[in-house]
């Protein structure tokens, strides 16, 4: 195939939501669409997805692949679209943040009854810093939300993002009767006793009688044209170039579970997100269609994928090139060369051999242990990607291991634990008794590591919770820094020896960033 064709065919996206919202729900439909699956609910078991945390390992051996954030591919439209999941509930991780720098876009699901959520806000973040385009569906119409200009009004308020609705609701829950698409000016009708069957009628634009006898309900007709009126007067414009920059968000109003507005959804997403976007590097920024040599960077490594082997698999984001099977590659850090031998596609459920894949594509390789998070592969070539991020844990527990003869093991598992990502370590600064102290962003990987020290490691620790909900990595000009030091009692260095605030709450943060107004407090290592 045609290198340019292949890579602009691809996109690469995840979908970002708070549990409960559908993104599950959405998923399938979007695969169905797709025909990577041939029936609902063959994503995962839903009833899984609110489990205890001491089922942990008992999901991980079912759900193969799901605990912790996993790769989804379909094809569509001459488009070969790769949907990055992002963990909820109590797998939530920094994974979960993780898995946004490998996507070139993301769909913003939001429930319409409640809103924006916490964990959407969290993930919204990320997107953001990162200025990628961020797409909105609005989900559930078919029961009573809330009304979509106040949902509006909530993105500006609370995300600080405008948008633009590409389609506009008639009528919600009882009275939900369809979506005006504002682009294509095409009538999707509602029926709620068949919510599978969509009639889609071709209007001339909202004044169309054909819309009065379609919908037939006046007071719903009028409101809609009133509603329509004000967003073409009041509302932002369509500006493919604001939402390229993810300052303009588009949104779509459907109803997952019906698969209403899913299609129009997907066909407009094609359109309007990226192919695969350049990323920096060492050598410059690294741009996929011009660049046709293979480069590729690790973005999270998932360990016990298949217990009984107790291998790793080194989740990789292909950035430019065409892979092919058994080809031979640069591991930039470790200055090696490694043969690609056996790597991992996902397809729907099930893992697949896959020969060749493209800029835009995730792969997933075998690691014996050689990978850590941000690693860099290329073909020919010498440079690395830029470091990824760590983001800032919201738990901590101070560790210690229960058997003394057994350090050497601990602190091997605890390296490798953190090279994978899975934790992050951080000691005591200037103390009399150094401690060592593990954030976790989701509560679960306590659990997760007290498991695998265990089990791979033969290590007990002890975990004792610290009363902490915050990390900033602080930088700043030297004086300063070493006056902040000096008052601060809460001061931790990271694994790179970068120092980091633990802070309780809010209030206490809030209080030392007036305080020193010279000092930058970071949310992420990404200290630029
Ligand atoms: P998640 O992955 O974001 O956590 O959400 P998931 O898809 O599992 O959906 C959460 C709940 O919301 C599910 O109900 C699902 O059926 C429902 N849902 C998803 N989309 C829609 C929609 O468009 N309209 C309505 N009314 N409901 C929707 P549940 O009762 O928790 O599970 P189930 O018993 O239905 O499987």
């Amino acid at each position: 195939m045609d290198y340019k064709k292949a890579v602009q065919s691809r996109r690469t996206f995840a979908i970002i939501s708070h549990p409960d919202a559908g993104k599950t729900t959405l998923t399938e439909k979007l695969l169905l669409f797709g025909g990577a699956i041939r029936e609902a609910g063959s994503v995962k078991g839903k009833k899984n997805s609110k489990h205890a945390m001491s089922d942990w390992m008992e999901i991980e051996k079912q759900r193969g692949i799901s605990v912790t954030s996993s790769v989804l591919e379909f094809l569509y439209d001459g488009y070969h679209v790769n949907i990055l999941d992002t963990p909820g509930h109590e797998d939530f991780s920094e994974d979960t943040y993780r898995t946004l720098t490998a996507a070139d876009s993301a769909t913003m699901l939001i429930d319409a009854a409640k809103g924006v959520e916490a964990q959407t806000k969290k993930l919204f973040k990320v997107c953001k810093m990162r200025g990628i385009p961020i797409f909105t569906f609005m989900n559930k119409l078919d029961r009573q939300g809330r009304d979509p200009f106040e949902l509006m009004e909530e993105l500006e308020n609370l995300l600080g993002i405008r948008s633009y609705p590409m389609g506009w609701p008639i009528g919600m829950g009882q009275s939900f009767s369809g979506v005006y698409d504002r682009h294509n000016k095409k009538l999707e009708l509602y029926n709620p006793e068949n919510p599978k069957e969509i009639d889609v009628i071709q209007l001339t634009g909202p004044d169309d009688p054909k819309l009065d006898e379609a919908i037939g309900d006046e007071g719903l007709v009028s409101q809609f044209r009133e509603e329509l009126e004000l967003l073409d007067v009041a509302g932002d414009e369509f500006a493919p170039e604001l939402i390229a920059k993810g300052e303009l968000t588009p949104i779509f109003f459907g109803s997952a579970i019906s698969s209403f507005g899913v299609q129009t959804f997907l066909e407009h997403f094609l359109s309007l997100s990226p192919a695969p976007t350049p990323r920096e590097s060492s050598k410059g920024l690294i741009e996929p269609l011009e660049n046709q040599s293979f480069s590729g960077f690790i973005f999270k490594i998932q360990a016990n994928m298949n217990p009984a082997h107790r291998d790793r698999i080194a989740f990789l984001r292909i950035t430019s090139g065409k892979f092919e099977r058994g080809m031979s590659v640069k591991h930039v850090r470790v200055g090696k060369n490694l043969k690609l031998a056996q790597p991992t596609q996902f397809l729907a459920q099930s893992r697949s051999i896959v020969d060749e894949a493209y800029a835009g594509d995730i792969i997933g390789l075998f690691d014996p242990g050689t990978f850590r998070i941000g690693d860099t592969l290329v073909e020919g070539d010498n440079f690395e990607f830029d470091e990824m991020p760590h983001f800032s844990p919201e738990f901590f527990s101070a560790i210690t291991v229960k058997e003394a003869l057994k350090h050497k093991s601990y602190e091997k598992g605890l390296q490798q634990l953190t090279e994978e990502g899975a934790i992050q370590l951080f000691k005591t600064y200037n103390r009399f008794v150094e401690q060592q102290i593990v954030g976790v962003v989701g509560v679960l990987q306590f659990e997760v590591l007290e498991y695998r020290l265990k089990h791979e490691y033969h290590v007990d620790i002890q975990l004792e919770r610290l009363p902490f909900s915050f990390a900033r990595w602080a930088d700043g000009p030297t004086e300063a820094m070493e006056a902040f030091k000096k008052t601060q009692r809460n001061l931790v260095t990271d694994r790179d020896g970068r120092i980091v605030v633990l802070f309780e709450n809010e209030f206490q943060m809030r209080t030392a960033i007036d305080k020193y107004p010279e000092i930058k407090f970071y949310e992420n290592s990404f200290i630029k």
